[in-house]
């Protein structure tokens, strides 16, 4: 049996010195020292052994385990070092090579509308108010005196989370949430999301922005209304710029307008911008409807107001030339960093 062990720690050694691979070498210490393994095996036997043996035959094995044991390890130690060599030499970096680019973005240009807007009417003493764009169908609707049976309503042109809840066709409730926290005098804007069931083409997409403004005070009259908007409309689109308006209909004002600005491009002209028409339709607005006014808690007899709301992407399309509003979305850093 002496023999057997002494013939086991020299295979042993031998086979461990072809090995090449981690693998080959974990399967190594299985065979000669596993559960099963021949050692093992050994002191397996050793029964038979009488009991004068047993205890010399039991130490040699012990040795030969501890031994083989360590040079298992440092084997291992070996074979990791060179695969690490191996791949310090194969993964090799060139550090020359040109990297890849880090592409800086640039400010979309619905946020830069949205900051130059705001910075023109911080200046003329608004403040900026905002409100949840999942909206009660009572803010987006009936505060705004567009009672159930109104057109605006319908099922076809707005998402309704449930009866009572949309999201918010308009910037337009924000008004009514501002008018109920707060007393006059109240000079507002309000940038933000607004959605729409439109299919998506050149000039609609369910999601758009809207800026929607608000004064309250005593004495406010259609004149304040118009003065705002021509200098917003100068300062925005140039000093050039023309502003008219036409009566037009909106449940949450009376009178209403609809104001309309002269072409920058062609000046009033006629060009492919202005489809011929030398003006460009840019918002809606009026006098705040005294129901509205009521509805909120504000006492219409001695308070008015002027409100109006525009589309933040058609400012951004014409302001910046852009014929096609599916640009502003696609994220194209070819097209965004023209602007
Ligand atoms: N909310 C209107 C729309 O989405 C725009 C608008 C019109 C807002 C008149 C106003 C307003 O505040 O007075 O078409």
């Amino acid at each position: 049996m002496k023999e057997q062990v002494e013939q086991i720690k020299q295979n042993s050694i031998k086979e461990m010195e072809e090995v090449k691979t981690i693998k080959e070498l974990t399967e190594l210490k299985v065979k000669y020292l596993g559960k099963k393994g021949e050692l093992t095996t050994v002191l397996r036997g050793m029964g038979k052994l009488s009991p004068e043996e047993r205890p010399i035959i039991g130490s040699l094995v012990n040795s030969v385990r501890d031994l083989l044991d360590e040079k298992f390890t440092q084997k291992e130690k070996e074979l990791k070092r060179e695969e690490l060599n191996q791949r310090l030499q194969t993964e090799t970096i060139d550090i020359t090579e040109p990297s890849q680019k880090i592409e800086l973005g640039s400010i979309h240009p619905i946020t830069q509308i949205i900051q130059e807007v705001q910075d023109i009417f911080l200046g003329m003493g608004y403040q900026i108010a905002d409100g949840p764009e999942v909206e009660k169908t009572f803010y987006n609707f009936d505060q705004l005196n567009t009672p159930p049976d109104h057109p605006a309503r319908d099922v076809q042109d707005t998402f309704y989370i449930n009866d009572d809840i949309v999201l918010r066709s308009q910037t337009s409730p924000v008004q009514a949430r501002v008018m109920e926290n707060q007393k006059p005098p109240i000079k507002i804007i309000c940038p933000g999301a607004v959605y729409r069931s439109d299919s998506v083409d050149a000039t609609h997409s369910p999601v758009f922005h809207q800026m929607e403004g608000l004064v309250v005070d005593k004495n406010i009259t259609m004149t304040d209304l118009k003065g705002t908007l021509e200098m917003f409309a100068k300062k925005c689109l140039g000093e050039k710029t023309q502003i008219r308006f036409r009566p037009h209909h909106f449940p949450f004002t009376e009178p209403s307008a609809e104001a309309d600005v002269s072409c920058f491009v062609c000046g009033g002209k006629g060009c492919r911008v202005c489809k011929g028409e030398g003006w460009i339709e840019l918002l809606g607005c009026g006098m705040v409807h005294p129901n509205v006014l009521r509805n909120c808690g504000i006492d219409p007899e001695i308070y008015s107001g002027f409100a109006f709301g525009f589309g933040v992407e058609r400012v951004a399309m014409a302001k910046f030339g852009i014929d096609d509003l599916r640009l502003l979305y696609e994220n194209d850093v070819r097209f965004l960093k023209q602007f």
